[in-house]
């Protein structure tokens, strides 16, 4: 076949700072799909376009030639509004998981096609998959019946969704070019778009737990993300939260299961509550339901009900007992006074090197491994209490996350007040 253009002169433009064409582009994701690009040579245009970036329209041209390398799936047969929520991941963020079920109570069907944890960031599919008998993988034929039924779904995205994406996020994983904002807003809009979701809201989180270390880059990711939906005919809002600290108690799998369990019971930490109530507000705002009060759906069991049904409908036992690490080991207090930082970098690398995680994409991960944390930024702790706990199977792994956590939480003499703000900003 005679290709349209040379993989080292589209390399070259990007490499001088130029701008490449609508063709150049669709040819470029096409080529690399189909094998015609090596990967050597996307390698060094990814770098070049996180070196020097891309504009708006190129960004844009971009997505569409990713979505377009895959199928587009449609639920407008159900007859519903539908709404999504992305979060670009953190540590201890559990919220799809009582999110999805109350969101799906206000008659608004929720397709949420999630990932696996690849580094110090959970995945809720590994979540999930810490209830007995649960299944990541359905057809989208299932996937439909249990929208229509149950109003909720949380599973794998099936292989035929922007397949250009799966191959170059799993080269830029290994190269050093996931954090370029042209490819991490493409990469998630276009699974997103191709997903066929009426409204989306973006959780883009900010700090040491997330890929965008500083609000700037966070917001300039947010825009971008929510520029690519509203073209493409999704209502999209994205919120700016805080990720230098772990969302609520518990990072790991089964354990974050438990915490998301109390949230649909009207209990769980406050920062979780917080979120998964904001999000559901905006999320049915987005979707065009403007009375919803998901605060009681969550304290008269209503979200707790659809929770039931749709982990049964997928296979799982919502009543199942959760499994549990063989050990555990407790990090205690090394002084008086008030905890002004607990590093959400810090507690993510302990609970993958403990286990919760996986560093290879065939890895297994442990399902009770991960941290309990007794404090919080702004708890009072005298010396000696305890502040975590580790938890895992296989105990030579307690020393590397301890060593993770060596100067992860900062106690400031009493009186102290740490700074917290869990929402930052609104964009849309
Ligand atoms: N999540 C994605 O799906 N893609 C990225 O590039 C980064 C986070």
């Amino acid at each position: 076949m005679t290709e349209l253009f040379d993989a080292v002169d589209i390399i070259r433009i990007k490499r001088d700072r130029g701008t490449l064409t609508p063709e150049q582009i669709d040819w470029t994701i096409d080529a690399y799909t189909r094998g015609a690009i090596a990967d050597e040579q996307m390698s060094a245009l990814n770098m070049a376009i996180l070196l020097n970036g891309m504009d708006r329209a190129e960004i844009a041209r971009w997505t569409a030639a990713m979505i377009a390398s895959g199928e587009r799936m449609d639920f407008s047969a159900l007859g519903k509004a539908t709404s999504d929520k992305h979060s670009t991941g953190g540590v201890g963020d559990k919220i799809t998981l009582p999110l999805a079920p109350l969101v799906a109570v206000f008659g608004v069907a929720v397709p949420q096609l999630s990932g696996r944890g690849l580094g110090h960031t959970g995945g809720t599919l590994d979540k999930l998959e810490s209830i007995p008998g649960w299944r990541a993988h359905l057809s989208n034929d299932e996937m439909m019946r249990q929208l229509a039924d149950v109003g909720a779904v949380i599973c794998a995205a099936g292989t035929g969704l922007a397949p250009a994406d799966k191959k170059l996020y799993a080269l830029r994983d290994v190269t050093g070019t996931v954090e370029a904002i042209p490819l991490i807003a493409s990469s998630i809009m276009s699974k997103k778009i191709a997903e066929g979701t009426g409204s989306l809201v973006l959780d883009v989180k900010v700090g040491s737990g997330a890929f965008m270390k500083n609000e700037d880059q966070a917001r300039e990711l947010a825009e971008t993300m929510v520029a690519l939906g509203k073209d493409a005919g999704v209502n999209t809002v994205a919120l700016l939260t805080n990720m230098s600290t772990p969302l609520g108690l518990t990072a790991g799998n089964a354990i974050e299961v438990e915490e998301s369990v109390e949230v649909l019971a009207g209990g769980g930490p406050a920062d979780v509550v917080e979120l998964t109530i904001r999000l559901a507000q905006e999320m049915l705002e987005c979707a065009g339901v403007h009375d919803a009060d998901p605060a009681a759906a969550l304290r008269d069991g209503r979200a707790m009900d659809v929770w039931n049904r749709m982990i049964e409908a997928q296979g799982g036992d919502p009543r199942a007992v959760l499994p549990t690490a063989k050990e555990s080991e407790t990090v205690y207090a090394p002084a008086d006074g008030v905890v002004v930082e607990l590093d959400a970098l810090a507690v993510g690398v302990a609970a993958w090197r403990l286990g919760a995680g996986r560093a290879r994409k065939e890895d297994a991960v442990q399902a009770g491994a991960g941290v309990r944390l007794h404090a919080k930024p702004g708890a009072v702790v005298r010396t000696g209490e305890p502040l975590m706990t580790l938890l895992t199977d296989t105990p030579e792994k307690f020393e590397r996350a301890r060593e993770a956590l060596e100067n992860a939480v900062v106690i400031a003499p009493p009186g102290s007040r740490p700074a917290q703000q869990l929402i930052i900003d609104r964009i849309s």
